[in-house]
């Protein structure tokens, strides 16, 4: 089994109310694979593992990827939000420390820093480079803007139609600008399935193509999924995980820390915040999520959980197998005080210290749910993520929300827009300047 579950660490009286909404629980996964919940018509992402490993669309993606390969020393991706979030995840986890790539994948248009955008140029300036850009929508400002920068900087570099040839778009395969400007322009294209949205698409070509451009196992990612999907299912791991994380909620414990303990998984916490933050987080509801890496973090945020406000628990991911025997070195001279650890592998002590941390934070009034990956291989990585948005759509739909939809973004960007200056948006410009003045 890929991924397993610990709940050794989760008091009692949680794992006692949640399993009186193991029920609950399974029911809504039921209906969740049969599209029937509030925001139903989003949830294509239940069964796509299966879709997709049918299709030739797989066969294209690498396909592409193999030609930005071969013609780029950078493959930029340009997205936001759930466009780019679980391939950078999967990449961090996946791609390893130092290695140095033929073809290196970078992320732009997830802000809106000039000075980024500006390095970046600098940087693209005497190399190969394409661009992946990805929107749903095809209207997000952040990405837009980055895509048009880089795009002027191929057309520059090559003219329209080479620019074009390197240059692929994934997005709504019928609406929106960039759908637009992708035919009018000649690029490659890749749908976002209609019912799939940005932050449960990233076993769709949003999280596959960079994915793959990566050098990444694609099959091995999507398998890993589609396992999942089957498996998760029957058994009852993802329905646990969402009813204990309930059960922690009605207790009063209103932010949920994600931690890991390998730094590869840095993005896959990112990932992991957005899919449950902006699922959950609505109607005056939901869990605060964050993250924390240990042992780093033990050295700044640790002190915190252990001991500050008492309104919070852990999921804590581990991995059984790592591929590394690094050892503490063993030398002839004892005088660091590390004599007691000779020879032990590292992973082993990392372990420790995670299960010795485990112990003092329950102990501390801090409960921990355990994830317990296999290994940090594709396969396992597949699993991981469609299990996350299986408990995510249970858990959403448990509290009362819809889980696929983001309608607390728009108040950010209606203001945006107004004190831009864009069309359309005058009124709320004069509401907020009048604000400004008070
Ligand atoms: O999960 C989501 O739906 C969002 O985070 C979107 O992915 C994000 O806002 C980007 O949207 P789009 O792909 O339309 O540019």
């Amino acid at each position: 089994m890929a991924l397993r579950l610990d709940f050794k660490h989760v008091p009692p009286s949680v794992q006692t109310d949640a399993k009186r909404m193991m029920k609950e629980a399974q029911a809504i996964r039921a209906r969740l694979f049969e599209g029937r919940v509030r925001g139903g018509e989003f949830t294509g992402w239940t069964d796509w593992p299966q879709r997709f490993a049918r299709s030739d669309e797989l066969k294209r993606i690498k396909e592409t990827a193999a030609r930005l390969r071969a013609n780029s020393d950078v493959v930029v991706v340009v997205g936001i939000g759930g466009s780019y979030l679980g391939a950078k995840a999967l990449i961090e986890a996946l791609g390893g420390y130092f290695e140095k790539h033929e073809t290196e994948v970078v992320f732009a248009g997830h802000h809106l820093s000039g000075a980024y955008l500006e390095a970046l140029a600098d940087y693209l300036q005497d190399k190969r480079f394409s661009v992946i850009v990805i929107s749903k929508s095809g209207t997000t400002t952040e990405p837009a803007i980055a895509f048009r920068s880089l795009r002027g900087m191929l057309e520059e570099r090559h003219g329209r139609q080479g620019a074009a040839e390197r240059i692929v778009a994934v997005t709504d395969p019928e609406k929106g600008a960039l759908c637009a400007l992708a035919a009018k322009e000649g690029y490659e294209t890749y749908p976002v399935p209609e019912d799939i949205g940005g932050r449960f698409s990233v076993f769709t070509a949003v999280g596959m193509l960079p994915s793959a451009v990566a050098g990444l196992d694609v099959d091995a990612l999507i398998s890993g999924a589609l396992e999942a999907m089957e498996t998760l299912r029957e058994k009852d791991d993802a329905c646990l995980y969402a009813a204990t994380r309930k059960a922690f909620y009605d207790a009063g414990k209103k932010i949920e820390l994600f931690v890991t303990g390998e730094p590869a998984f840095t993005s896959v916490s990112e990932w992991w915040k957005q899919l449950f933050g902006e699922s959950e987080g609505k109607d005056g509801k939901g869990l605060f999520v964050a993250s924390a890496a240990f042992t780093t973090d033990l050295h700044s945020l640790g002190q915190y959980v252990q001991d500050g406000e008492r309104h919070l628990f852990e999921t804590m991911l581990t991995v059984d197998e790592e591929d590394n025997d690094m050892r503490v070195t063993p030398l002839q001279d004892g005088s660091d005080g590390l004599g007691y650890l000779e020879g032990r592998r590292l992973d082993d002590v990392n372990e420790t210290a995670l299960e010795a941390t485990a112990l003092a934070h329950l102990e501390g009034g801090v409960g921990v749910i355990g994830l317990r990956l296999r290994r940090r291989d594709a396969n396992a990585l597949g699993y991981l993520l469609y299990f996350f948005m299986l408990a995510c759509g249970i858990g959403g739909v448990m509290l009362g929300v819809n889980p696929f939809d983001q309608p607390g973004v728009e108040a950010y960007k209606k203001n945006m827009f107004a004190l831009l200056g864009k069309p359309g948006f005058e009124a709320a410009r004069a509401a907020l300047e009048k604000r400004l003045k008070r």
